[in-house]
């Protein structure tokens, strides 16, 4: 059988979930073409470069650390909050690589990640009922009928934030603000004065005296632009397909097509279907990509997206976030780790414990428990173990804002503080607390398995 032929728009002929319905055709047509023409974000030799590294991700060689907002927002745009994401990723990412002992890539929900799936498609408040919040690059989440409707423009003020928004990025990795040497002051004022911090600073300490050492060898930041300057590179889902569309390009250099909006895009829950829209898009591109697995994935089904999203096993290619809930990781994951192990597949496994976890609290606020958030880290990082696959990686939603959003974890959250600084527009993320907390456990699991092969 061949494959159908696959062109940037090709998905428009299949059967598509999640998608906003524009009133105005010609004002959507008209921002989609105004897109097209606007520079790519990201260059395709930047996405190879990530897939490279993710090969070593799916080869058992590094780990792979995907976080940042569940939704970017106009509203909160402004150079310090993306100061502040950027700076917990690389605490984060550095607590990982010492502790975990591994080298890590990173890669930010950020920079494009505004487009949000919805279980319905409207809501209703005090008997009103209107067009559910789908993120900015959609409508606004005010609710009022205006707010509400989708609004195409909204794609070109994303394209335009997610530009700034790179620039910055792009000068902290590569300026100076990401030199090993800066690694103290890396810790927000907050998560200074907790236990976490505390605990930060020692290994901080620990870095410093190493970075000492290899100084006396003459290894520094001017020698040696690992020390100087760090690799960061962008993702979100694909959710919103045509402005996926207007930025995917022909490489001039392969001849191949990328979708220029971010390094990684993934494939969400609830658009994954073999025979729909996203699937059929995402096929095309030759970016890393991502495809979330929750519970109800079974190993055929896996099987069968794994040989749509990369018939060639390329490896680097598919990225597997298994966002399964406490309660199914241990007996949901093992299935499909034995089925993709023998069917031969190159594959990285990444654990999401935050979208299997997600309940609503008796006051209306949605939450997650930090204690399941850990159970799902735990069971993912047993099953890879016990089945003889390499726990690749962890995708977290937190920021770098000291909210109440998630409940436990050190600080102890409580229910009844939730109230306090409730700010998530769509999920609830860990703070920077909490976030600490979680890197040093996973760098012990990550610690764990690397002494247990060592004894193999
Ligand atoms: C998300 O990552 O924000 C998300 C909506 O995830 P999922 O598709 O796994 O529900
Ligand atoms: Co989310």
């Amino acid at each position: 059988m061949t494959t159908p032929t696959w062109t940037p728009d090709s998905w428009r002929a299949k059967p598509v979930k999640q998608m906003p319905v524009y009133a105005d055709a010609e004002a959507l047509r008209s921002a989609e073409a105004r897109l097209a023409r606007l520079p790519p974000l990201v260059f395709a030799g930047e996405a190879r470069r990530l897939k490279k590294k993710l090969a070593r991700v799916a080869a058992g060689e590094a780990f792979l650390f995907q976080a940042g907002d569940c939704a970017e927002s106009f509203a909160e745009f402004g150079a310090n909050n993306i100061r502040d994401t950027f700076r917990m990723i690389l605490q984060m990412a550095v607590v990982l690589t010492f502790g975990g002992g591994t080298p890590v890539v990173k890669v930010g929900r950020i920079a494009g990640q505004f487009a949000k799936p919805r279980s319905d498609d409207f809501e209703t408040r005090d008997g009103v009922k209107l067009p559910s919040y789908r993120g900015d690059s959609v409508n606004g989440i005010a609710f009022t009928p205006e707010s509400r409707q989708p609004d195409p423009e909204r794609m070109i003020q994303v394209y335009n934030q997610s530009a700034s928004t790179l620039n910055l990025l792009r000068a902290f990795a590569q300026g100076g603000y990401a030199d090993l040497n800066e690694v103290h002051r890396w810790n927000l004022d907050f998560v200074e004065r907790s236990l976490q911090g505390a605990r930060y600073r020692d290994l901080a300490n620990r870095i410093g005296e190493t970075l000492d050492f290899m100084a006396a060898c003459n290894i520094t930041a001017e020698t040696s632009a690992e020390i100087r300057e760090t690799d960061f590179f962008t993702s979100h889902e694909a959710l919103l397909l045509p402005y996926e569309q207007a930025l995917t390009r022909v490489d001039s250099t392969t001849g191949d097509w990328y979708d220029v909006s971010a390094h990684m895009v993934w494939i969400g829950e609830r658009t994954r279907q073999p025979d729909g829209a996203h699937v059929e898009f995402m096929r095309g591109i030759k970016n890393p990509i991502g495809l979330k697995c929750g519970a109800s994935m079974t190993p055929d089904d896996l099987l069968r997206l794994i040989d749509i999203l990369n018939p060639a096993n390329e490896a680097g290619r598919l990225t597997l976030i298994v966002r399964m809930g406490a309660d199914k990781i241990t007996s949901q994951l093992p299935p499909l780790l034995r089925a993709v192990k023998s069917a031969g597949r190159s594959v990285i496994w990444c654990a999401d414990p935050m979208h299997g976890n997600t309940h609503v609290t008796a006051s209306g606020y949605k939450t997650r428990a930090f204690d399941r958030i850990l159970l799902e880290s735990r069971g993912f990082f047993d099953a890879c173990h016990a089945e003889g696959a390499h726990p690749g990686g962890i995708h977290l939603e937190m920021t770098g804002q000291e909210v109440t959003e998630c409940m436990g974890g050190a600080s102890a959250v409580t229910e009844a503080a939730l109230a306090d600084r409730y700010e998530t527009l769509c999920d609830p993320r860990l703070n920077g607390t909490q976030a600490l907390e979680l890197a040093f456990l996973v760098a012990d699991y990550l610690k764990g398995g690397r002494k247990s092969k060592a004894k193999e």
